[in-house]
């Protein structure tokens, strides 16, 4: 409790019987490890105390280790297995590179869609989980219905019903931005370069977090543009003092950030940090670009607010697409930004003119459908689901020291494994075994991050991908023995 706070007898008592009566929910397994504490509102009436009280005593069980709180979330039982400690945090130079051409990524790629191989590479939720086949019906009644009239060019924005339906859903989460403020774009991707375009010069340097979605690199290189990356922590995100050396030292003008859930750490950066980024951000006149990919797969009780939302954002371009919740083969996202709109609009015109129409057609009655907010649901807990059992198998058959994320969002898993252990040289076994996951070096354009690796969750971690895990685990213990250090 706060020294300052004097409490009289009586509150104090009240004060110690929440605590009991939250204790014995936990020891009774009422509450479950990693499920969320009742409201601090239904807390206080079923107690009968003032909600000031009842948060005085989750203060006391957050700080004792026995919950936890979640920005804007509530507070939560902690988990206390599997206790494997979190990744370190890699010491980046704040040194900008240029992005060298990446063999590694492109070979990733088309192992990561290799149906033969165990899909733990793949960032994509499993098609049971995802609703495609409920988005072709849409499809295939848009092509009966709207016939030759969809055989054309989109207008430029893309097909306004989408954009109105991307619009009203923003809304939901803060992000007032109007559907002509928005453009569909091919994919996250398309989005993020045409961002990158409007915003940089070739021979201009971009700060990432690090490590990074190995897909922004080739982003960078194909414009010319360098990279230098901010140091980012598993549990707190970015680091503040590094960003405000590179933008005081005019080294950079322009981020790439994850809005919600690093790919790979799954951290949450928390509001009061995006603040804290955004006044230094303005402060220097500098652009934030942010990837809100992951925004809608979160883990607490609310949708993470991106940058964009937030009171302090004056120049912040988002991008996003439906890649991880509907549909990765439709290739639908979009850029949304009122400063930028007109030249994300050119510079359109000069790579892919505009989208194909049937495909937005089919997603804006499919998400005005209804549908949408219930998958949306199961996909949540399904995933969530899903790194619970992947980080189990983990801890119970990589090496002793092995380090795992606690991602509050998305669905992949970033481990370190013990130092003697080059993740490449596990790839290439894994591999030849028929087992794909990311080997941590695609995720930086330094030296670090060669003992890491990144697990995707997007599938159920039935039996084939348990003994794939355990797989790995015996060929990293190999590399350990060959090293000649102990397991
Ligand atoms: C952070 C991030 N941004 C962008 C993308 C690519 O998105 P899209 O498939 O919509 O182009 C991915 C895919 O893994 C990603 O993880």
């Amino acid at each position: 409790m706060p020294k300052n706070v004097a409490l009289s007898d009586d509150q104090q008592f009240r004060y110690e019987e929440v605590i009991r009566y939250v204790r014995e929910l936990i020891k009774a397994g009422t509450l479950a490890p990693g499920s969320k504490a009742p409201s601090l509102r239904r807390l206080s009436k079923a107690r009968g105390v003032s909600v000031s009280t009842a948060l005085q005593a989750y203060r006391i069980l957050e700080s004792q280790g026995e919950l936890e709180a979640r920005p804007q979330s509530g507070f939560y039982v902690r988990d206390k297995k599997p206790d494997t400690a979190l990744p370190s945090m890699m010491r980046s130079s704040s040194k900008e590179r240029v992005v060298k051409p990446g063999k590694h990524v492109s070979s990733m790629f088309s192992h990561a869609i290799d149906s033969n191989l165990v899909p733990l590479a793949c960032a994509i939720p499993s098609q049971q989980i995802l609703l495609g086949s409920q988005l072709d019906k849409f499809l295939i009644r848009a092509a009966r219905t709207e016939g030759a009239r969809a055989n054309t060019y989109a207008p430029p924005l893309g097909i306004e019903e989408l954009r109105d339906v991307i619009a009203r859903r923003s809304m939901l989460w803060g992000h007032a931005c109007g559907s002509d403020d928005i453009l569909i774009t091919c994919g996250c991707t398309e989005a993020l370069h045409l961002a990158l375009r409007v915003t940089t010069q070739p021979g201009d340097t971009v700060a990432v977090e690090s490590p990074n979605y190995f897909g922004f690199l080739p982003i960078l290189r194909e414009q010319g543009l360098k990279v230098v990356e901010i140091p980012t922590d598993s549990v707190d995100g970015l680091s503040l003092p590094v960003l405000e050396q590179l933008l005081s030292s005019g080294q950079v003008s322009v981020c790439l950030f994850s809005s919600a859930f690093n790919n790979p750490l799954g951290c949450l950066t928390s509001e009061a940090k995006k603040s804290a980024v955004l006044k230094l951000l303005n402060r220097h006149r500098a652009t934030l670009i942010e990837d809100d990919i992951y925004g809608d797969i979160y883990f607490g009780a609310e949708r993470p607010r991106p940058y964009s939302a937030m009171d302090e954002a004056r120049d912040v371009i988002y991008c996003s697409s439906f890649s991880k919740t509907v549909a990765p083969g439709y290739r639908i996202g979009w850029v949304s930004s009122e400063r930028h709109i007109e030249r994300l609009l050119e510079a359109r015109y000069g790579t892919s003119l505009c989208g194909p129409v049937l495909p937005q057609i089919a997603l804006a009655r499919f998400l005005n459908g209804g549908a949408y907010d219930n998958h949306l649901r199961r996909l949540r807990k399904q995933l969530q689901d899903n790194i619970r059992d992947v980080s189990k198998a983990v801890t119970d058959t990589f090496p002793k020291g092995t380090r795992i994320s606690r991602p509050e969002g998305g669905f992949v898993l970033w481990v370190e494994l013990p130092k003697a252990i080059r993740t490449r040289e596990l790839f290439e076994r894994a591999i030849a075994a028929g087992i794909c996951f990311a080997p941590g070096d695609l995720f930086t354009t330094t030296e670090n991050y060669r003992s890491c690796l990144r697990l995707s969750c997007g599938f159920e971690c039935d039996s084939t991908l348990e003994r794939a895990i355990w797989q790995l685990g015996a060929l990293a213990d190999q590399l350990l023995e060959n090293a000649g250090a102990k397991k």
